[in-house]
């Protein structure tokens, strides 16, 4: 008899059960269980329902959208500009997917992952970032055969079970853009361009270049060993975090924010001066080539980035305000090593992503503009049943060649429809009563000057649509980018 059920016979009258046949006391327990069951779904049925989202997590308010609107129009156009295709993969793998690429050692996966087990038995995990999940696409679409650079953009919300703070959240959204199969390190120059322009066009002009190299696994190798025997040498110096990570992830001691650790990383080994022959020249033409753009960059010889799959360049955009240089905007690198470890042929690759959130905390401290949708310029107003159904219609007509319009169609008396009218701001008012739904006519009204006039249904498109043209308003088609 299980744990459980032996509870369960406990509880149950001693006195009945002494003589019970063991069918019997099955009968108990199956009996006992299910009202348990029941007590247990009634109670929690009763669980009032918490009106928040889970900590972490936000609502994107309509007030906000101006702002998400601007970030999407800027991040596609770019990403068209400078060549890349649009991607959009699940927002849940396999999770050994993110232990291999992204590495076991990390925070991201040993701290932050939202994994869990399928009801089929899988284990998956919330992608936490979207590079491992491209790559796993390029291999399994065999992209390979595709002309390189394959570039790809794509956007999403991410997850990571992290201590939540302004600008750090545990649902957020990045944009991410890849390019597998060049090595030259223009294509590093490129990136970080693309990166800066993104930045720079939604209005955030002063930015911070940083840029490192982290070395291939040849020269890495060497550097960590150096690196460690340093440490340890300092060990008693170090957080408890960074005492484990002298074992798991040395590199990342160098990133420490705490201030003890600082210090200490403020005199380690530097990667750049232990790269090897080639890593040497990568890194030196791609700062010959950020000259070349004229783009201005710091060398960060702490900038480490927190997860594995990174070799050679590793950069990170900030905000040039000391105010808002609390966390970086965006971050990427180079991971030649990743699709060969993943299953893929050898391809060396390169990418970053922002985090939309961060750039809209940004674009507001700069007040950067955000996006302006157009406004309707008319009002349709309606009084009686008849020209309300009529209205209806009419709405759906001026919709469908491209006439914006507002309505209140809930309303009944004209006053308090014109009084929406005059708030909304709109040019001229078209007015459906009784009698113009009988006639096959309709009033426009002049809002500015007050002025009426009587015109055919017929003929009240084409005249709209002439009176719009004259007042310079701009007619709204569905592919037309007003931007
Ligand atoms: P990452 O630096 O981990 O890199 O994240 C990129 C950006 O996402 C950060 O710079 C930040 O703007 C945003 N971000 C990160 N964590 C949070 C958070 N908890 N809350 C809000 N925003 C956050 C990557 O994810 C790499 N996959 C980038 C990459 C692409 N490397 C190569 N290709």
């Amino acid at each position: 008899m299980g744990k459980d059920n032996k509870k369960i016979v406990k509880k149950l009258k001693p006195a009945k059960l002494v003589k019970a046949t063991k069918k019997e006391v099955v009968k108990a327990v199956k009996t006992e269980r299910k009202t348990k069951n029941r007590k247990e779904a009634v109670k929690k049925e009763l669980e009032p329902i918490v009106l928040q989202a889970p900590r972490g997590m936000k609502d994107i308010l309509p007030e906000d959208q101006p702002y998400w609107e601007q970030t999407r129009r800027v991040t596609e156009k770019l990403a068209r500009d400078y060549g890349f295709s649009r991607i959009d993969t699940p927002l849940v793998e396999f999770s050994n997917l993110f232990n291999r690429s992204i590495g076991d050692g990390t925070d991201v996966v040993e701290k932050e992952l939202y994994s869990f087990t399928t009801k089929g038995g899988d284990k998956v995990a919330l992608r936490p970032e979207m590079t491992a999940g491209v790559a796993r696409a390029y291999i399994q679409h065999g992209m390979n055969v595709l002309g390189k650079p394959v570039k790809l953009f794509s956007t999403g919300h991410v997850y990571r079970h992290d201590r939540p703070q302004e600008g750090r959240q545990r649902e957020f959204y990045q944009i991410n853009y890849e390019a597998f199969g060049e090595q030259d390190p223009i294509l590093d120059a490129q990136m970080i361009q693309v990166a800066t322009r993104v930045v720079q066009s939604l209005g955030i002009k002063a930015v911070q270049i940083q840029v490192n190299s982290i070395g291939c696994p040849v020269c890495r190798k060497d550097y960590k060993d150096l690196l460690v025997s340093y440490l340890e040498s300092k060990s008693n110096k170090l957080c408890v975090d960074c005492k484990r990570r002298l074992d798991v992830n040395p590199l990342r001691v160098l990133d420490c924010k705490e201030d003890k650790c600082s210090q200490v990383a403020a005199s380690a080994p530097q990667s750049v001066d232990h790269l090897c022959e080639e890593c040497r020249v990568h890194f030196k033409n791609l700062l010959e080539y950020l000259d070349e753009l004229d783009l201005p960059y710091t060398i960060n010889p702490r900038l480490v980035r927190g997860l594995d799959y990174y070799t050679k360049t590793v950069f990170e955009i900030w905000s040039g305000s000391e105010e808002g240089r609390k966390s970086a905007l965006g971050g990427g690198g180079r991971y030649d090593g990743l699709v060969k470890l993943l299953g893929g042929e050898a391809t060396p690759a390169i990418g970053f992503a922002l985090g939309a959130e961060r750039l809209i905390i940004e674009m507001k401290r700069v007040q950067a503009k955000s996006y302006k949708g157009l406004k309707p310029k008319i009002f349709l107003a309606q009084l009686g049943e008849m020209a309300k159904k009529k209205s209806l219609r009419l709405f759906s007509e001026l919709e469908k060649n491209g006439i914006l319009v507002a309505e209140s169609f809930g309303r009944g008396s004209l006053k308090s429809q014109l009084r929406v009218a005059n708030r909304l701001g709109v040019e001229m008012t078209l007015i459906l009563g009784q009698k113009e739904a009988l006639d096959g006519t309709v009033i426009i009204k002049n809002m500015i000057s007050g002025e009426q006039e009587t015109v055919s249904s017929a003929k009240l498109i084409d005249l709209v649509k002439r009176k719009l043209k004259n007042d310079n308003v701009v007619v709204y088609h569905d592919n037309h980018d007003n931007h």
